[in-house]
């Protein structure tokens, strides 16, 4: 060997061992300790290497194996038929290449057909049913043998213990994935960190640690879901293409991704990614790429596999969520109601197609539970729209100097005291509205779109009235008129602007007493609350005067929101403003009048997906009417959605929120909606409907 060869030879060693270690992390662990695109990087740096020197390639190199061993706690289950892995594309370059491969593969001169389908990042499983009933559930394993874990899955609703319908094979395998939706992600999290427990890192993490439980009644706490991709064994007759074996399933009742779509060639490919990629961040779910597949199973069998992945199939791999990089600073930032978070300050690192320099450590136990210190290399987290995160540390990289972020002692804005409250996390600033952090959160709070919905009114501009002294309070955005000149003479602020201010602080005199609460910013009432308390009791008035008796028998308000609101009307800086607040002239927020009881906004707040065509309007038109209601109009169903209106043709979006079980209106319902206001009771079907 040359020193050349030596050093190539050295360089192929590393990496398989670093690839087995993380491994290791990854699929028995479940705790990873790179990013998957580092991973992916360190795998394709392998793959060169052993295509430059082939007699290298040895048996037991991770390029050819699939994923991990299988642990030793579970029963382990031989697959009868291999589950392979995906070979991964990252480049437009690498899809042209490959379906030229398969081209010529199979001596074709027309496009391949080729099935497109999302790929989830979940688990993947593979169910064996035995005259449609569920016999078998195993995880991938080392694509040979994996882990037996029926009684897992059976707690999965989504996966049927028996097929629908009919056709099923005596013996057939579905394979797909086990998955964590967003929202179920995000809301396992939560109660996580107020139990003071560790979060899952992401959600294929939360899947994979889910499965893996012994005691299947955790299993079955936890918000898992199913899709199925794929097949294994098959005793009866197969379709002809994956399309219709997609069909098949569904109509067998197994959950399959309606966003697949049958495409040709590599520009249909591409074509399919683009769009997927534009979605990505609305999806309820995880996706970290496409999968491209040989439609034609007969083609399929023609062009084979290798030992750890077919040759028919692809991933075409999305910018990766999570990266790493250094943590520079821990700052402390004060919200609304004085609770303290730590927020990681980062060298800068694009994730997800997204440059980030900030990410929130959620809170100081979390912080300690992680060991995150300063110096330290992270892994960050960004998915959606959801603020990221740091996600753990990647401790092998410590540097020796790597400080401990000390716990405040006193809140960094005021200096005042803080407080960890019995049986919560949070930290607290116990100063109420004389700290500066959390007046100005609460201002920003009062204005939003959402509550008083004072148009023009940014961050920035807050920033500046409170620095001016010109608003301490809330109370004192209405005496703002009264400052014309002052306010004129700001920087930044012209003649126009000032009248623009002035108008929306002039407007929202006129929101009713649902958002008036809301915007209060009281603990523990968000906006549904908010409406219920109004709605119940009509008045200011008779709220303040409601007892916490009284006040529980209101929709969705318990004994927590009950007492946090009546000690709201107790105290007396809170009495102050609202003394204030009563002086302010021509207000209708202390009242909730018929007028705006039901007709007002019945849609406020919430998510409303168009599909199909209307026949008694333009798209346009009723998405106007829509927002009048106070709808925000989406172009994709996720799990925000409230609602659906289905017109002619409906297309996928229909499938898409039926799966998740959204209402569908049909046109008339929409009609009725738009003309009475309200939303028409289940099963009232409204003109011209059915
Ligand atoms: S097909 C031989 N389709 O990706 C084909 N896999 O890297 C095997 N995955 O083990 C898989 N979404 O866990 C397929 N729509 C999809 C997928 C998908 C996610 C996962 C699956 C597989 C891994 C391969």
């Amino acid at each position: 060997m040359n020193a050349a060869d030596q050093e190539a030879w050295q360089r192929v060693q590393w990496l398989r061992q670093e690839l087995r270690r993380h491994n290791e992390k990854y699929f028995q662990q479940d705790a990873p300790e790179i990013a998957d695109g580092a991973y992916d990087r360190l795998f394709a740096e392998l793959l060169q290497w052993e295509a430059r020197y082939p007699l290298w390639v040895s048996e037991d190199s991770p390029t050819q194996r699939v994923g991990g061993r299988p642990g030793s706690r579970f029963v382990q289950v031989r697959h009868g038929v291999a589950m392979l892995s995906l070979d991964n594309l990252f480049q437009p370059e690498d899809v042209a290449a490959f379906d030229r491969r398969l081209r010529e593969g199979l001596g074709q001169v027309g496009e391949v057909g080729y099935v497109a389908e999302p790929k989830l990042d979940g688990v993947a499983v593979s169910l064996l049913y035995r005259a449609g009933c569920l016999l078998r559930a195993a995880t991938r394993g080392d694509g040979q043998v994996g882990e037996e874990i029926t009684e897992q899955v059976r707690t999965i609703a989504a996966v049927p213990q028996q097929l629908q319908g009919s056709g099923w094979p005596e013996l057939c395998e579905v394979r797909g994935e086990v998955y964590m939706p967003l929202a179920g992600f995000a809301a396992w999290n939560e109660q996580a960190r107020v139990r003071g427990e560790r979060p899952f890192a992401n959600p294929r993490n939360g899947a994979a640690g889910s499965l893996r439980q012994l005691d299947v009644s955790i299993t079955a706490e936890r918000p898992l879901q199913f899709f199925a991709h794929g097949y294994g064994q098959w005793q009866g007759a197969l379709p002809e293409s994956h399309a219709v074996l997609l069909q098949w399933l569904q109509a067998w009742g197994v959950p399959v991704c309606p966003l697949w779509r049958r495409v040709e060639g590599a520009a249909g490919c591409l074509a399919f990614y683009e769009d997927l990629q534009r979605q990505r961040d609305d999806l309820p779910y995880e996706v970290d790429g496409v999968v491209y597949k040989v439609d034609c199973l007969a083609d399929r069998e023609r062009l084979g596999a290798l030992s750890r992945t077919p040759r028919w199939a692809a991933a075409h791999k999305f910018a990766a969520r999570e990266e790493a990089t250094l943590l520079l600073a821990v700052d402390v930032q004060v919200g609304r109601t004085g609770v303290l978070t730590p927020v990681a300050r980062l060298q800068a690192v694009r994730v997800g197609g997204v440059t980030i320099t900030n990410a929130t450590l959620h809170n100081f136990q979390e912080l300690a539970l992680k060991d995150v210190r300063i110096g330290d290399t992270v892994l960050v987290r960004r998915a959606g729209d959801v603020i990221p995160e740091v996600v753990s540390v990647v401790l092998s990289a410590r540097p020796e100097n790597a400080a401990m972020v000390p716990v405040p002692e006193r809140c960094p804005v005021c200096g005042g005291a803080v407080q960890q409250e019995e049986g919560k996390v949070a930290l607290r600033c116990l100063a109420g509205l004389t700290c500066p952090a959390q007046r100005k959160e609460a201002i920003k709070h009062f204005v939003a779109r959402r509550a008083m919905d004072m148009d023009g009114l940014g961050e920035r501009l807050i920033e500046l009235l409170l620095r001016e002294g010109l608003v301490q309070d809330v109370a004192d955005l209405f005496a703002l008129s009264q400052h014309r000149d002052r306010l004129a003479a700001l920087e930044r602020l012209g003649d126009k602007s000032v009248d623009n201010l002035l108008a929306a602080i002039e407007a929202a005199k006129q929101r009713h007493l649902g958002r008036f609460l809301f915007a209060l910013g009281i603990r523990e009432v968000g906006e549904a609350t908010a409406l219920n308390l109004a709605r119940h009791f009509g008045s200011w008035q008779a709220l303040q005067q409601a007892s916490q008796e009284e006040l529980q028998g209101v929709a969705e308000v318990g004994t927590v929101v009950a007492e946090q609101f009546w000690q709201f009307c107790r105290e007396p800086n809170n009495l102050l403003l609202l003394q204030r607040l009563q002086q302010v002239e021509n207000t209708r927020w202390w009242q909730m009048v018929a007028e705006n009881m039901e007709g007002d906004r019945p849609l406020a707040g919430k998510t409303v997906v168009l599909t199909g065509t209307l026949a008694s309007m333009t798209r346009q038109e009723a998405k106007a009417r829509l927002e009048g209601l106070g709808a925000r109009v989406s172009g994709s169903v996720s799990d925000r959605t409230f609602l659906l209106i289905a017109g002619a043709a409906p297309g996928s979006k229909r499938q898409q929120a039926e799966a998740r079980g959204v209402r569908i209106l049909d046109e008339g319902e929409l009609l009725t909606l738009l003309q009475q206001k309200v939303l028409p009771a289940v099963g009232e079907s409204g003109a011209g409907g059915g």
